[in-house]
């Protein structure tokens, strides 16, 4: 394995950080890169997604194989030489660490195609923010790539290095948003009795919603609901606001779930703004739905990561996160699983979209290992 160039791509990646739908150059690097392999290169799904595909034999089997490619808002804070060249942007998740071990992988796999079967590695946009792989799936990427199953690797801070961690259902959380604006009829702040008040009933909102997941949910159902905004009023102290605006976030693992929250909130904040004289306009979106990873997929990763990391370096008891991920999506088309590799100690700002973080090259060559294990094992 050339370690050397895989982590001089690293740092070539990490020093050109893109924003979501943005990564043009990082799409160039990863399709010139995959050409010079002599693989199948489409470009164009989601814009910037890049997809390559490597046959070998004569199985109709196939596997998709996913990286992600986008940056972070985020003003790098560190100094060494493959720091960030763009201020304002940065690899702050280690998208850069994910590209390059695909990339390894995928020049393994082309330079000694041990497998029968047909390999898709799956370079998408946007993870961070905008669903990049919900795009390249509505443009049609599993009908043009029609894989049996697809995986996902990402790296893991707190986890030590050489490590895997690998989950038998859910992984991640759902990232749902919320916005409720109460309406009331503004006044003056000494004469409230000809004001409807929004922002009392907004205040006894903020505190109702303390109860959604402690009354309304199945103690053994995860989930957390964070009231993250409350704007109301202006700059005068002498007036009573016409309009409150709440926000916040509801991430779970389970979609009724999800569906009990939603009706939670619509009751809560209709009741409370009727108790108050005032009008309550829910608006619930659904974002990135939960990761979940399919039985036989997270067998067989487990298996893969043991006979590469070896048995002891296999967690597979780790609860899930609470953060999000827009892998879900892939996995609510396809059986797959989404595994973690160490990434090392979290402290010292090495934690997941920290100013100070940096993908430990350290773990590249394993990652590598990993992909090539897992393809050889499913397309053997
Ligand atoms: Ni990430």
């Amino acid at each position: 394995m050339d370690t050397a160039g895989l982590v001089a791509l690293r740092h070539d990646l990490h020093a050109h950080p893109e924003l979501a739908f943005e990564e043009h150059r990082s799409s160039e690097v990863v399709a010139d890169y995959l050409r010079s392999l002599g693989l199948e290169v489409h470009r164009g799904l989601a814009g910037t997604g890049v997809v390559g595909v490597l046959r070998n034999g004569d199985s109709e089997r196939c596997i998709g194989l996913r990286a992600d490619l986008d940056a972070l808002p985020l003003h790098e804070q560190n100094l060494f030489p493959h720091r960030s060249r763009h201020e304002g942007r940065m690899h702050a998740c280690g998208h850069d660490g994910h590209t390059a071990m695909l990339l390894g992988a995928a020049r393994e796999l082309a330079e000694d195609a041990d497998f029968n079967g047909t390999v898709v590695f799956i370079f998408q946009p946007a993870e961070e923010t905008d669903g990049g792989a919900r795009v390249m799936i509505e443009q049609g990427l599993f009908e043009q790539f029609p894989v049996d199953a697809v995986f996902g690797m990402h790296n893991w801070p707190g986890l030590a290095v050489g490590q895997f961690a690998v989950h038998n259902g859910p992984v991640m959380a759902c990232a749902d948003q919320f916005d409720i604006v109460l309406e009331g009829h503004g006044g003056h702040a000494a004469m409230p009795q000809q004001a409807r008040d929004p922002l009392i009933a907004g205040a006894a909102l903020v505190q109702a919603l303390q109860t959604v997941v402690s009354r309304a949910l199945d103690p053994l159902d995860p989930a957390v609901l964070s009231v993250t905004r409350f704007f109301a009023g202006g700059e005068a102290y002498n007036v009573i606001p016409a309009k409150a605006h709440i926000g916040g976030t509801v991430r779970t693992f389970r979609a009724e779930v999800q569906d009990r929250i939603e009706a939670a909130l619509e009751r809560l904040s209709a009741g409370i703004a009727a108790a108050h004289g005032v009008q309550a306009h829910l608006d619930y979106r659904r974002g990135y739905p939960p990761t979940v990873n399919s039985a036989a997929e997270a067998g067989l990763c487990v298996e893969v990561a043991r006979a590469v990391a070896g048995d002891d370096n296999v967690h597979t008891e780790l609860p899930p996160s609470m953060g999000a991920e827009d892998f879900s999506y892939m996995l609510r088309e396809k059986p797959g699983c989404y595994v973690w590799i160490g990434n090392g100690e979290a402290e010292g700002g090495c934690m997941l979209h920290n100013p100070h973080y940096d993908f430990n090259d350290a773990i590249l060559p394993l990652g590598v290992a990993y992909w090539v294990a897992l393809v050889k094992r499913r397309l053997g």
